[in-house]
């Protein structure tokens, strides 16, 4: 497989290879020199079409700490914008010598159609409400570091399941590792047929927070939202949001993650979100490790 379109699409030693790989470039990040030569035959895209910090940045970073050469394309400020398709954009790009191209899109699928006409890797770096492998990678990876293992924990996911990429991946991700999945929210932002995917629905935050090793709560994502789906925010904050008094209520302690970027004060409020609970920047950190691994492994079926 030389892509990495959805973590649909992986097995569970697929994983447990990443995470393997992505703990040996942990170690190499924290070296003075944090570099490795192990890429510089390979050039990589970088192509945004929807805003990004954390991927965007952690994927550059990623390919230069592997020595590949990158470039960086962001839609807004391209020929897209003078009517340029998508497969035209690509394979000019790819005929100044690019192997692999790293791409975020507000389509969902956008990924999955790309790989069937163009000649290079691709890895999808969130399309639309679908999937965000990468960032259900570096989020396993990330609860491993804390917790020991993936196998056996609980988790909840948070907030508006039915608009995230992170939910669907993470859901994905946590299952094939035999994580416990529950999703929480309201019913407008939980989508039918969940429990078909082998999660449980639990629509009171303070039962599911009861009830797991791990909530991960997600952005309310406003620029996906149709007005009709959404309780109102002081609604959602009042339900859904999580405080240090509730989150202090609990007869234990859980492990608080988020994908960022963060409403504050929304699905979490500052003092959880920067308390000892939180892992949200060790997420950040381990996303360079996860996404060199990612992409290091790719490379060498390119290379074969
Ligand atoms: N978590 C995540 O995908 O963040 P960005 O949108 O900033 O890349």
């Amino acid at each position: 497989v030389k892509h990495l379109l959805g973590i649909k699409y992986l097995k569970k030693e697929d994983i447990e290879l990443i995470f393997k790989t992505a703990d040996h470039f942990k170690e190499v990040i924290n070296r003075p020199i944090k570099k490795v030569p192990s890429l510089r035959d390979i050039t990589i895209a970088n192509l945004f079409f929807e805003n990004s910090t954390r991927t965007r940045l952690s994927f550059e970073l990623a390919e230069k700490r592997l020595s590949a050469d990158v470039i960086n394309f962001s839609a807004a400020s391209s020929s897209v914008k003078k009517g340029e398709t998508l497969i035209d954009t690509v394979n000019n790009i790819l005929s100044m010598k690019v192997d692999m191209v790293v791409m975020r899109h507000p389509n969902p699928g956008a990924g999955i159609f790309l790989s069937k006409h163009v000649n290079a890797s691709i890895v999808n770096a969130g399309d639309g409400a679908h999937e965000h492998p990468t960032q259900a990678l570096l989020d396993s990876y990330s609860i491993r570091e804390r917790l020991g293992e993936v196998a056996g924990k609980k988790v909840v996911i948070v907030g508006d399941i039915l608009h995230s990429r992170v939910a669907l991946s993470n859901i994905f991700a946590l299952k094939l590792q035999g994580a416990e999945v529950k999703v929480c929210g309201p019913k407008t932002l939980i989508p039918k047929h969940i429990e078909s995917l082998g999660v449980g629905v639990e629509t009171n935050l303070k039962a599911a927070l009861e009830w797991c090793d791990v909530a991960n709560m997600l952005r309310v994502q406003n620029e996906r939202m149709d007005i009709s789906y959404f309780p109102s925010t002081r609604e959602y904050v009042k339900q859904f949001g999580l405080n240090l008094p509730l989150l202090e209520s609990l007869k234990k302690e859980i492990v608080i993650m988020h994908p960022g970027p963060i409403n504050r004060g929304v699905e979490i409020t500052s003092d959880v979100a920067d308390s000892d609970h939180a892992i949200i920047l060790d997420q950040v950190q381990n996303g360079v490790a996860v996404r060199m691994a990612v992409i290091y492994l790719l490379a060498a079926k390119i290379q074969q």
